[in-house]
């Protein structure tokens, strides 16, 4: 008999999360979703067919967040997989402080309030389940977008930038160390959800879904979506700034 999978995702209620939900059920996944939408979670849980549950929670709130994970965890009995998907994408060229607050709160800080609290997760309790070689799975939804700063979304890039860094090592620190835990980076281009910031090369959220989902069974550590957005990531990167400056 094949073990019951779970995964939580954080940033469940919709677009890419809510995707996803959807993918990762149609796959076999119990699922955890995470955001503070409550009721929109449970319209989304209700139509999943494998089994959900539903914690509402803002990661801002970070103390909160950590110990509404471990509760979650907890429900669920076994999770395999955590999907850190929560984000917002403020548009600020005025450079007030709020917005900016606000993306550094969610994208940086939620984020890293709950990547430890999943890497703690798998490092202890996903240790313990001798019955699969690794001991968990970890995927970041970063963005294209780390890879240059952009006027008026100068603290979302930073944050991306961040997250993807981030993530980078946590997969250094995964050499020698006694856990085996898969770290997966995902750097979306154009996806259309309320989030998007444009509409060049834009896929669906289910489009989106389903290369992630394929990156995660792969245990991929690093996706671009959709895959030709490598090009725009590569091209930025060896693009020297004073270009970059009058392009963007
Ligand atoms: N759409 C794009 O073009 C694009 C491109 C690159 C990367 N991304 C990344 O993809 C991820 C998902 O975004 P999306 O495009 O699917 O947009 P979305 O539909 O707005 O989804 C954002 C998700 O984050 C959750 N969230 C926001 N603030 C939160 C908080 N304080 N606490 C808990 N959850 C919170 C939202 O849930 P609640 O509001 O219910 O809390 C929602 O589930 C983000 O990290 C985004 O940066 C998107």
């Amino acid at each position: 008999m094949t073990q019951t999978r779970g995964a939580i995702i954080v940033g469940a209620s919709s677009g890419i999360g809510e995707a996803l939900a959807r993918q990762l059920a149609d796959e076999g996944y119990e699922i955890g979703l995470a955001a503070r939408r409550t009721e929109r979670m449970r319209e989304i849980g209700n139509e999943l067919p494998t089994k959900s549950y539903v914690a509402t929670m803002d990661v801002t709130d970070t103390e909160d967040a950590r110990a509404g994970f471990f509760e979650l965890a907890e429900a669920m009995g076994s999770v395999d997989l955590v999907v850190l998907n929560a984000g917002v994408g403020p548009f600020n060229p005025k450079l007030e402080w709020e917005p900016e607050r606000r993306a550094i709160d969610v994208n940086v800080r939620g984020f890293v309030a709950l990547a430890t609290a999943a890497m703690e997760y798998f490092e202890t309790v996903g240790r313990e389940d001798h019955s699969s070689e690794l001991d968990g799975q970890l995927v970041g939804i970063s963005s294209v977008a780390a890879h240059f700063g952009g006027g008026g979304v100068q603290a979302y890039c930073a944050s991306k930038a961040f997250v993807s860094t981030y993530l980078e090592g946590l997969r250094a620190r995964q050499r020698g160390a006694d856990s085996n835990v898969s770290i997966t980076t995902v750097e979306p281009g154009y996806v259309d959800t309320e989030l998007s910031m444009g509409d060049f090369w834009e896929c669906s959220p289910e489009t989106a879904a389903k290369q992630i989902a394929r990156a995660i069974q792969k245990e991929k550590t690093h996706v671009y979506v959709t895959r030709r957005w490598r090009v725009v990531a590569w091209a930025l990167d060896l693009t020297p700034n004073w270009l970059l400056r009058r392009l963007l």
